[in-house]
């Protein structure tokens, strides 16, 4: 989880120049994210509070003749083109391609006259590992393609595209946190977001002055069955709601939530049912503790949806579960997996001059169990997308 060298930048205008024999008429950025808390909420219309990550997606673009896109990917080292016709078909563009032709596909739906264009990808956002490398490369392509066209889609209204783009085009069935997170985000801050309204509030998160860190440990746990296990919470989410008589778990009162899970028919809903009804006021306790600086104090509640998640939620996996409890025995204020689980990363929030110690115990205790080492870095909350130049 190293930065590579050259910079992201340089490399996607390089890829571009090589791919196409000219330089791009402009760059643009979007970030990975990692959520701080409040996990499995978004799609239950609750509340989200992730921040950006100083990791990027770079794409270097320049306008192409209508109706037509060329993308170019470090990934692979291949150019794809594909037309209107393979746009207006979810499904029809695969691999990476589809998350660039879920954008342009989602921004024609609303009615916006995409430019034609050429784009070349590279990117610092590591892939499978958690941190929304998809929800970068999607906030990345529609804020080059909003830019180069002149069209008028507001910031607030860029995620729910993006979004429409990874579910309907890509088909998985998220949330809109990452995207939001990927272009939302201020420097500095984690984004306080009440996914049903959409309304945001930039939450101060300064860990230097606080003298802490986020380290985040990557578990390198394979993804087990995390497509359909995902789409199986949701699943039950929903219709744990339906039974309840809401529009959406996030109606269930934390006061009444005994009365609420006395009517809900088997201990597997129940315990469903209660980490998106807690998990959704751990966020609303953890932006009240960070509104008055408490920085520190926080991380109760990190640990809290943690077990929250595995226990309730049952998401987590042992690897991830390994890194928490390391890391918190290791003397972390805090710590829980990030995202949407059976793998991915944990973050730890640490005092910052512990956040060597605590990545060595964590790499101890995976050696000690046989699993593959954990990637580690400290990262501080970057900003959402932008333009470069
Ligand atoms: C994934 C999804 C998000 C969200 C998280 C879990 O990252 O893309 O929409 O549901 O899982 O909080």
């Amino acid at each position: 989880m190293t930065g590579h060298h050259p910079d992201v930048a340089h490399r996607a205008s390089a890829g571009f120049q090589t791919a196409y024999g000219e330089a791009p008429a402009g760059r643009w950025a979007a970030p990975g994210r990692v959520n701080l808390i409040g996990e499995h909420t978004d799609y239950n219309d609750g509340f989200v509070l992730p921040f950006a990550l100083p990791l990027r997606t770079v794409v270097a673009a320049a306008p192409q003749p209508a109706g037509n896109w060329t993308v170019w990917s470090e990934l692979t080292g291949e150019t794809i083109g594909f037309g209107a016709d393979e746009v207006a078909t979810p499904g029809r563009v695969t691999g990476w391609g589809a998350y660039v032709a879920g954008v342009v596909w989602a921004l024609r739906e609303a009615g916006h006259p995409v430019p034609g264009a050429r784009l070349a990808i590279a990117s610092d956002v590591p892939l499978g590992a958690g941190l929304s490398s998809s929800a970068a490369l999607e906030a990345a392509t529609l804020t080059a393609l909003v830019d180069l066209g002149g069209l008028e889609v507001p910031a607030e209204h860029q995620p729910r595209l993006a979004q429409r783009a990874e579910n309907r085009y890509v088909g998985a069935p998220t949330g809109v946190m990452d995207q939001s997170a990927a272009i939302r985000c201020l420097a500095g801050h984690a984004l306080f977001l009440d996914c049903r309204t959409e309304r945001v509030e930039h939450i101060p998160f300064d860990l230097d002055l606080a003298g802490l860190a986020v380290l985040v440990l990557d578990s390198r746990a394979p993804h087990r069955h995390a497509d359909g296990e995902y789409a199986a919470r949701r699943d039950t989410c929903e219709k744990a709601a339906a039974l309840l008589g809401v529009p959406a778990l996030r109606d269930v009162p934390t006061v009444g939530l005994d009365d609420a899970l006395a009517r809900l028919p088997d201990d597997e809903t129940r315990r469903r049912v209660r980490h998106v009804v807690t998990e959704d006021q751990r966020v609303l306790d953890t932006v009240a503790l960070l509104r008055d600086g408490r920085v520190r104090h926080i991380g109760g509640l990190l640990t809290a949806s943690h077990a929250s998640m595995r226990d309730d939620f049952a998401i987590t996996v042992p690897e991830v579960d390994t890194a928490v409890d390391a890391a918190l025995a290791a003397g972390a204020l805090g710590a829980r997996m990030t995202g949407g689980g059976f793998g991915g990363c944990v973050l730890a929030l640490v005092d910052a001059d512990d956040a060597e110690r605590v990545a060595a115990a964590v790499t101890a205790a995976y050696a000690e169990r046989g699993f593959a080492a954990p990637g580690h870095v400290t990262v501080t909350p970057s900003a959402g997308a932008t333009r470069l130049d």
